[in-house]
């Protein structure tokens, strides 16, 4: 659907078709272990949330030049825009590629060769995210701050990915205590498989913005309304959250109920060349399978905007 949007849930990494991936193996010279683009797609059949992230890791393998981000990011960007893309808030997770031996300049500096230009080359303006992967140590998160401070003014914000249940919020309270002073916007992912209790920590101890997924503060009444009260965005991932089973099935997933509570949702693609769309895709298969009509549809569209980082940015850029 090529409704003007904004995609505020999108790791860059999960963008890596099986074509680049192995166009950039075999410019690389890795060996990737599997024949073909159709036996990686074949491997796209996941369980929950570690079954997926151990296949986005070992691709990552693939990525190792400036020039490798920059190809992954355009190519995301002209997907996005031929599917009403406006603007991107864009994560990408450092820890991932320093722990391969990667210097994170590497990364940064090559996402922005194309990010830099996108508003010419793709008509979708850009903001870049960078995550901390929660199943590694606080200690590891803080040095990640620490090595991006030189790259902070191509960086938005901060935000929390990866294995969620067992690696609650509060364990990144000093990182984002650090990031917050630093300027930085800050987000993070709960309520994908973890509970409830996580978003309610992502908000009180990091003091996030907005929640990424937050699927489950429908356990808890009372984060509901106090998600409503405080107008606290929601990035939803329908199609991920049915490849990574957090529903049994698009048409049982919960949005239309979310946007009747009053919720502040958003439509996004995660890692949408895993889970089978991009932005459009998603709001496509809402559409369809929900049976969301144009009212719902311009308000999931509306909404991404209301909740991006780019009004506040002009307002602050004018004072
Ligand atoms: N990293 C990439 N996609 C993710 C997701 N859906 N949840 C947590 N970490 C991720
Ligand atoms: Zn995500």
């Amino acid at each position: 659907m090529s409704l003007p949007k904004a995609e505020l849930h999108l790791h860059i990494e999960g963008t890596l078709e099986p074509e680049l991936a192995f166009e950039l193996a075999a410019r690389n010279g890795v060996t990737l272990p599997y024949a073909d683009t159709d036996a990686l797609r074949e491997a796209y059949r996941f369980e929950d949330l570690q079954s997926f992230l151990d296949l986005y890791y070992e691709l990552m393998a693939v990525l190792r030049t400036e020039q490798d981000f920059a190809d992954l990011a355009d190519a995301y960007l002209a997907r996005a825009a031929a599917q009403g893309v406006r603007h991107a808030e864009i994560f990408f997770d450092p820890q991932a590629h320093t722990k391969r031996g990667l210097e994170i300049g590497t990364v940064v500096e090559g996402l922005w060769r194309a990010l830099g230009r996108s508003e010419e080359t793709h008509g979708v303006s850009t903001r870049l995210i960078m995550c901390f992967l929660r199943d590694d140590s606080a200690e590891s998160a803080l040095a990640t701050l620490r090595a991006a401070e030189p790259y902070l003014d191509r960086i938005t914000g901060v935000g929390l990915d990866s294995a969620e249940v067992g690696h609650p919020p509060v364990k990144f309270r000093e990182v984002y205590e650090r990031a917050a002073a630093l300027g930085l916007r800050r987000v993070a992912h709960a309520g994908e498989e973890g509970p409830p209790e996580y978003i309610t920590e992502a908000l009180d101890v990091l003091g996030v913005e907005r929640v990424d997924h937050g699927l489950r503060c429908l356990e808890d009444p009372a984060l509901v309304e106090r998600l409503v009260r405080e107008r606290v965005p929601l990035t939803l991932c329908p199609l991920s959250n049915v490849r990574l089973r957090a529903v049994d099935t698009l048409a049982g997933h919960p949005l239309p109920a979310m946007l009747d509570a009053g919720l502040l949702c958003t439509v996004n693609s995660d890692d949408p060349a895993y889970f089978g769309g991009y932005a459009g895709d998603n709001f496509d298969a809402v559409r369809d399978t929900l049976g969301l009509g144009e009212d719902r549809l311009r308000e999931l569209a509306r909404n991404s905007f209301l909740a991006s980082f780019l009004e506040d940015d002009e307002e602050r850029r004018a004072r």
